[in-house]
């Protein structure tokens, strides 16, 4: 069972995710509840953390702005983790990691967040973006035809659906022993919606290409869950719903084709965004060349459903 790579390095991944940016912008209100709404310790620090943090552009941001929005309620030290896998480029997320203030302390953790990250009870808000949709590994695949598991046949998708709940399953038990009582647990996932899943018409694309090219079998090591996936194991992890909705976001590059018309520009923007994650998996060049080219001919849409939720521990 092959392991998960990280993003595409080098900056790439720092310089293509406006789309990632905009998912956390577009979900400011969950981050502003929880900050209000945790329990603070009477002694000692304030866990905060960010998990899947990338090259860190983004995670910065986020954390920024939720050590800004907590530092209002209390002068404790803040205790920062951005965790990512060992593949990531953390060279570039520490040239990226400029101080954040008195009394706030930062670190990297290099594990995969399946297992718990930090010691138990030291977290007060975990945050989790554009990454819980990514599977901890790729079980053998029965008919590995389709890319993604919603185009795949019952079988194959089946083996799919279960990791995707093993998976869940264990994310949420490590946050479960890391959060303190009452602690938030944050995430912004791709979704699906009754069949209409994150980005499927992008996916039948490039199950397309990969077929024109030649391609041996490829399985994305992606599951987008449902609400009722998402819902279904938090109780007995410990969690209770404080807010999960189903949102759904054009990219920025979407935005801009319908201000301009300009359809180059868009297949190239769309491009850069699908290589930062995808390139890793899938790096011959020709999948990206006949990619853009069918994105400025058709100016196929990258929508995105996706699931914005938060839960507390009890
Ligand atoms: C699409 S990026 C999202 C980065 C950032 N959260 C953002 O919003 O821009 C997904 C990140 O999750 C990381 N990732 C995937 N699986 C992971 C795991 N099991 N543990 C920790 N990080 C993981 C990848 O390495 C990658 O850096």
């Amino acid at each position: 069972m092959p392991t998960i790579p990280s993003m595409k390095g080098d900056g790439f991944y720092d310089q293509h995710s406006q789309v990632q940016e905009q998912f956390i912008l577009s979900s400011q209100d969950l981050i502003e509840e929880a900050a209000r709404a945790i329990p603070l310790p009477e002694n000692g620090p304030i866990g905060l953390a960010d998990l899947g943090c990338s090259e860190g552009k983004n995670s910065l941001m986020l954390m920024r702005k939720l050590t800004q929005l907590v530092r209002q309620r209390s002068q404790q030290p803040l205790m920062i983790t951005h965790n990512d896998l060992p593949a990531n480029n953390w060279n570039g997320f520490f040239r990226n990691l400029t101080p954040y203030g008195p009394n706030i302390w930062a670190q990297a953790n290099a594990t995969s967040f399946f297992q718990p990250v930090v010691p138990p009870g030291t977290l007060h808000i975990a945050c989790c973006y554009s990454t819980v949709h990514w599977l901890s590994q790729l079980p053998p695949v029965p008919n590995p035809n389709g890319v993604l598991f919603a185009l795949m046949e019952p079988q194959s998708r089946k083996v799919l659906v279960d990791q995707a709940a093993r998976d869940w399953e264990a994310f949420l038990q490590a946050r479960a022993e890391e959060l303190v009582p009452g602690g938030r647990l944050i995430i912004v996932s791709g979704g699906n919606q009754d069949g209409d899943v994150a980005g499927l018409k992008m996916y039948r694309l490039l199950d397309q290409i990969l077929q024109e090219l030649g391609h041996p079998p490829f399985v994305m090591p992606i599951y987008y869950r449902d609400e009722q996936e998402i819902r279904q194991p938090l109780e007995r992890c410990g969690f209770q719903v404080e807010q999960c909705r189903i949102q759904r976001l054009t990219t920025p590059f979407a935005e801009q084709l319908e201000r301009d018309g300009d359809r180059q520009k868009y297949a190239k923007d769309t491009t850069g965004f699908l290589r930062a994650w995808m390139e890793p998996l899938l790096p011959d060049p020709r999948i990206y060349e006949i990619l853009e080219e069918r994105l400025a001919a058709t100016g196929t849409e990258v929508a995105n459903v996706q699931i914005v939720a938060a839960f507390s521990k009890r």
